[in-house]
């Protein structure tokens, strides 16, 4: 993009965010990176960070969005990339929900003040396939109801129609594209997702729990497919968009499960257990908006992000647990 050059990436510590960052600065820009977490005293943060720390071109600043003020760090910023955010689906129900209000809807709401008091042009927005609910059979378009079946989902949802809000008012300077993720997966997944326990229950032959039958399907997306799509939304030629991220592709948990059982050699042990409040049956993304306006293809195929994972977890786990991963193979 002609004269952007300095990014502001909200949740930089964790998994997206850091893959988003690592991104940007091989491609020449400079990034200020915020996040609550402290490489400090937080080892999933250090590890995240850990390839981003000692860049030039790469700041870290300790904060929390939802009641920092956040207008010294977004002087000189073209592009923010908005990330920062409790992300878990179980987890957001009972108390925890006042959580999830203050830093997916709170510190985006105040975030948005933010960007219009510097005149930010972009703000790019990390949404939910959570948004949508339970779905039919086909695959959902933007244009579909969107009717969470989560706190977590009606958290993202507020905060997508508040990124809408902003950008389309009278005088608005911050144009919006709020991005529909869809299941995202690869290096450094978030240790709650099911992919990444999985993995681990093969590799350390630990059992994981499985949510209801497994018949569950997800549009799984490998997280490099997912930084395409945000890179490309920080010029796209609108005001105010929400945009599906996916790959176009429905899969199973059985088949995942199948899938890391035929990447390690045995089948992974699992424990049933009831299905969990908030989860949906299926999501699959419809990708022609996102084709239109970001010219988005996924290029990441399942089997081929599954290896990637695996190997990645695989040099990881040698690093810190050698023998037990010997033991596993
Ligand atoms: P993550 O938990 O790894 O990263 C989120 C980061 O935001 C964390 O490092 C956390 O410390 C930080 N954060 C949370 N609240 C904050 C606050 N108030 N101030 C500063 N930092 C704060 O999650 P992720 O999987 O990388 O998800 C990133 C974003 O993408 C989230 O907004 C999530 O809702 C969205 N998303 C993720 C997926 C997915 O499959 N991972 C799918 C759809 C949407
Ligand atoms: C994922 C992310 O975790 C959310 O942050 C994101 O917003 C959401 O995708 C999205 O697409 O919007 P989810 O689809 O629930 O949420 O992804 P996983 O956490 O990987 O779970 C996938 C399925 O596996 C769910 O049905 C879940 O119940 C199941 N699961 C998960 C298990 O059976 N066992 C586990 O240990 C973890």
């Amino acid at each position: 993009m002609v004269g952007v050059e300095h990014a502001l990436v909200t949740g930089v510590a964790g998994f997206i965010g850091s893959h988003l960052a690592t991104e940007l600065l091989k491609r020449g820009w400079l990034v200020t990176g915020v996040d609550g977490r402290s490489p400090a005293s937080d080892p999933v943060a250090a590890e995240n960070l850990a390839g981003l720390m000692g860049d030039g071109s790469f700041q870290f600043v300790e904060t929390n969005i939802a009641d920092a003020d956040m207008t010294i760090l977004l002087e000189g910023v073209q592009v923010v990339f908005h990330l920062a955010a409790l992300p878990g689906v179980r987890r957001s129900w009972g108390d925890r929900f006042a959580d999830y209000l203050t830093c997916n809807v709170l510190g985006t709401q105040r975030l948005l003040e933010a960007c219009g008091v510097v005149e930010v042009p972009r703000l790019v927005f990390a949404s939910s396939s959570s948004v949508y609910g339970q779905t039919d059979s086909q695959p959902s378009r933007e244009s579909d109801l969107a009717s969470p079946s989560s706190p977590y989902g009606v958290s993202k949802l507020a905060a997508e129609r508040l990124c809408i809000a902003y950008a389309t008012r009278p005088g608005a300077v911050t144009s919006v594209i709020a991005l529909r993720y869809f299941t995202v997966y690869g290096p450094r997944q978030r240790p709650d997702m099911a992919i990444s326990r999985v993995m681990r229950a093969a590799m350390s032959g630990h059992t994981v729990s499985l949510y209801g039958r497994g018949t569950q399907r997800r549009d799984f997306t490998y997280v490099s497919d997912a930084i395409s799509a945000t890179i490309a939304a920080a010029n796209a030629g609108v005001q105010a968009e929400v945009i599906n991220v996916g790959s176009g592709q429905s899969t199973s948990l059985a088949e995942v499960m199948d899938a890391v059982a035929e990447l390690s050699g045995a089948s992974v042990p699992a424990l049933r257990r009831v299905a969990q409040p908030g989860d949906v049956d299926a999501t699959a993304a419809d990708l022609s908006k996102a084709h239109a306006l970001l010219g988005y293809e996924p290029q990441v195929a399942l089997g081929e992000g599954l290896r990637r994972q695996w190997n990645w977890l695989a040099s990881r786990e040698h690093k810190t647990h050698p023998v037990a991963v010997e033991a596993a193979r």
